[in-house]
């Protein structure tokens, strides 16, 4: 779908990383270009004419993330991606508000951006770090996660969907449950904004995570959405101009109202006005037709890839466009150079998410993961790669 929208496309080249970032369309590129060209300015600083038209096209990106994702849009903060945002989560409030012996819930399939945060708040004011086991397709239950709460579990943080194994959480079921339990829920939704339809508020959720680069948008931007009585109580990471009223020689000062006082410094202008074209061509688009798109693709690639011998499936069963596997014997890294000389562009490694391993036994596996502007012809030229990876050695040594 919409593959004429995107230049790099027009190369002959396969791309299967959406993972780890997409391809920007023409429209986001224009914004940029528009923005650079025309009416550079900083925002909220300059009353000529440019300024004016900057701040309005800056401001209204916040009232675009709060239709896309249902919240607030007082409770759009931005960010420079996903990672900058789950720290802020950990350091500005779970730091302020946790205290020692607190059990928080993870699971290993998670990004590191989701572990190593609460790893260090771990060591600096001593909450406890459980993870919950995940079932035999390497997938997290509402089940599972009940059987890991004791009464001194005060957050269950998760991506909605993980980035190697791709099983999309039933973030409904288990955001109700913490709302229940007096649970906070804390999503990184980096791998389901850009792919499926997200609901901030109908699920529960208190803090909601993603980056721009992974939904057609500029790298370097992202957003932090969080409930509004808890931003309230969150401090900034980050102090300087823009995000304060006042500050005086005896020290006294006041920070700017939510969500500006979480946004010290200047911005990434440029990023925040492609984010926003991005999200209106996505919305265009329909992201419940994305989902399904992904879906079908994802299908006829199992269905195809069955008779192919020694190709080993790490997430048969999960229900996103990201496909994990390793040709057997084959290193993960091999596998991603082999296919590239067919302009095949995937991505092999841990992923970040390094303590999956301790699930699925292996360090390493190849990744391919769809958006909608892939087809099936790009699945069947995989599918020919891995059919001739008998030649492998020959290619990659
Ligand atoms: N987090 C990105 C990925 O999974 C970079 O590839």
């Amino acid at each position: 779908m919409h593959r004429e929208d995107f230049p790099m496309l027009k190369k002959d080249i396969i791309y299967f990383d959406n993972g780890a970032t997409t391809l920007k369309p023409q429209c986001v590129i224009d914004s940029v270009v528009e923005y650079m060209t025309n009416h550079t300015s900083n925002i909220h600083r300059g009353d000529y004419d440019a300024a004016v038209i900057t701040n309005k096209l800056y401001d209204n990106v916040r009232n675009i993330v709060s239709s896309f994702v249902n919240c607030d849009s007082r409770e759009v903060i931005y960010t420079s991606g996903a990672t900058q945002s789950l720290n802020m989560v950990v350091f500005g409030y779970m730091k302020k508000h946790l205290k020692k012996g607190d059990e928080v819930l993870l699971n290993k399939a998670e990004h590191a951006s989701n572990i190593l945060p609460w790893i260090i708040l771990s060591k600096q004011i001593g909450i406890v770090i459980k993870y919950v086991p995940l079932d035999n397709n390497y997938e997290l239950t509402l089940e599972n996660i009940k059987r890991c709460v004791t009464f001194k579990t005060k957050v269950i943080s998760l991506a909605q969907i993980t980035n190697v194994i791709g099983d999309v959480r039933d973030v409904y079921n288990i955001g109700k449950f913490c709302h229940e339990n007096n649970i906070l829920f804390n999503v990184d939704g980096a791998q389901s904004v850009p792919h499926m339809r997200v609901d901030f508020k109908n699920c529960y959720m208190d803090f909601l995570s993603f980056s721009g680069h992974k939904m057609c948008g500029p790298t370097g931007v992202g957003i932090l959405v969080g409930r509004y009585e808890l931003l309230e109580d969150m401090d900034p990471l980050c102090y300087g101009g823009g995000m304060n009223s006042y500050f005086e020689e005896n020290g006294d000062y006041e920070l700017k109202s939510i969500p500006t006082r979480f946004e010290a410094g200047t911005t990434p202008i440029a990023q925040v006005i492609g984010l926003g074209e991005a999200i209106k061509y996505l919305m265009k688009i329909g992201m419940d037709n994305i989902h399904e798109h992904e879906m079908k693709l994802k299908q006829y690639l199992l269905d195809k890839v069955k008779d192919i011998p020694n190709i080993i499936v790490y997430n048969t069963s999960s229900n996103s466009g990201i496909f994990a596997f390793n040709i057997d014997g084959v290193f993960a890294q091999d596998t991603s150079i082999y296919l590239n000389s067919y302009n095949i562009y995937v991505r092999a490694g841990n992923h970040c998410a390094k303590e999956l391993k301790d699930e699925i036994n292996i360090k390493n596996t190849v990744r391919v993961s769809m958006y909608f502007y892939n087809n099936y012809n790009d699945v069947d030229r995989l599918v020919d790669a891995l059919r001739n990876s008998k030649d492998i050695f020959k290619i990659v040594l």
